[in-house]
């Protein structure tokens, strides 16, 4: 059996879920792939608190992405640590020296997915990033690949897990919206900042991600037009319950007759959309593709196993480029004029 060895960038929530599922589904994968994948390389910023977790011996732990970029048998590097700036230049660096790139971080795609996808095509190297919208929902590579036969006319989400939950706790058990936050940040879903989340951007970032690869079109989160959660009181909650809505944090990108627009904000939903049911931390996409019709995806939204599911799949996806010698030759299409393309429907 050939052997692939990848490194991780990040050894947090998603990371450990990578080295996890690596193990837990080892020869599921391997023999899907005909193809062995070691994680030979961690990096990390705290050697200390890494030691402690006890990961597996053969995994190097370092604090030195050199380490990790010169090292030539490390074909693929999984990028789970967060922020943008530090991330990209890992990035563009893993290109220029042919390694090809998972990544989970909604932040950096949203801002620099394109200009990254250009460089990694340049370099016929593979950029892969399922999970940076709807952690282990499969909504990413639908858009480009699987509904690439549609005209995608319309897509309306709920793609924050910690807003979703926040509502969804004030209305089902009662509670303010600050002892709502207080436990979703206890639960891990919300960001180290929440301000992303119930200020309604990391949806933002969510929507423009995939309005960019379903309209073929180079938008970015700026363009989104934001509203959050934090001014939906208990009393909002109520009034919506007696008139039989909800309330959801919806993301919405869709064709107008000014071109595609995009938009987060709280919404009145009637207790019979299909969003409306939508609880917790999960998230939901509602697609509507000119021929498909509608279409829906539901599940986990974050989480280190379900986010580590979409993560893995793209480095399996990779693998199958690297064996079938198709790497890097996807054609990504974007009207830099945001224009649709026409249809006789
Ligand atoms: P965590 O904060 O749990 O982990 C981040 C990891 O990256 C840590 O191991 C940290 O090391 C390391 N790291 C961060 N910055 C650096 C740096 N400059 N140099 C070296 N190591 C660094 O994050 P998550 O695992 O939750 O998230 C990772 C990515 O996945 C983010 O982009 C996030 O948006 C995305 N994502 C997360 C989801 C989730 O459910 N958590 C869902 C979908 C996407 P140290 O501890 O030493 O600082
Ligand atoms: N903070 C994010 C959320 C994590 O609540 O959805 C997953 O991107």
């Amino acid at each position: 059996m050939k052997n692939v060895s990848i490194a991780l960038l990040g050894c947090g929530t998603v990371g450990k879920g990578v080295i996890d599922l690596l193990a837990m589904n080892k020869s599921l994968i391997e023999e899907q792939l005909d193809t062995a994948i070691s994680i030979k390389k961690v990096l990390v910023r705290d050697l200390k608190k890494y030691k402690q977790m006890k990961l597996p011996k053969n995994i190097a732990i370092t604090t030195d992405f050199e380490d990790i970029i010169n090292d030539d048998e490390i074909k693929i590097v999984v990028e789970v640590m967060g922020s943008a700036d530090f991330a990209k230049n890992c990035i563009e660096s893993c290109f220029l020296k042919g390694k090809s790139v998972v990544s989970a971080n909604k932040d950096l795609i949203a801002d620099y997915g394109i200009p990254l996808l250009k460089l990694s095509q340049k370099h016929n190297v593979d950029f892969q990033f399922e999970a940076s919208v709807a952690g282990g929902i499969p909504i990413v590579r639908p858009m480009y690949s699987s509904l690439n036969s549609n005209a995608i006319e319309e897509m309306t989400g709920i793609l924050n897990g910690t807003t979703n939950f926040i509502l969804t706790n004030m209305a089902q058990q009662g509670i303010s919206y600050e002892a709502a936050l207080t436990e979703a940040q206890k639960l891990g879903f919300a960001e180290a900042d929440p301000t992303s989340d119930v200020g309604g951007f990391d949806a933002a970032r969510k929507i423009a991600i995939l309005a960019t690869l379903g309209f073929h079109s180079e938008l970015t989160f700026k363009e989104v037009s934001v509203e959050g959660i934090e001014k939906v009181t208990q009393a909002d909650i109520q009034h919506a319950t007696e008139m039989g809505y909800v309330i959801k944090l919806l993301a919405v990108a869709k064709q107008t007759n000014k071109g595609i627009s995009m938009s987060v904000y709280p919404a009145f939903l009637q207790k019979n959309h299909p969003l409306a049911s939508v609880g917790g931390a999960n998230n939901a996409i509602f697609v509507h593709g000119n021929c498909v019709g509608d279409v829906m995806f539901y599940g986990q939204g974050a989480g280190s196993l379900p986010t580590a599911s979409a993560v893995v799949s793209d480095v399996m996806n990779v693998i199958t480029h690297f064996n079938n010698q198709i790497t890097g030759k996807r054609r990504y299409l974007w009207r830099e004029d945001k224009k649709l393309y026409s249809t006789s429907r």
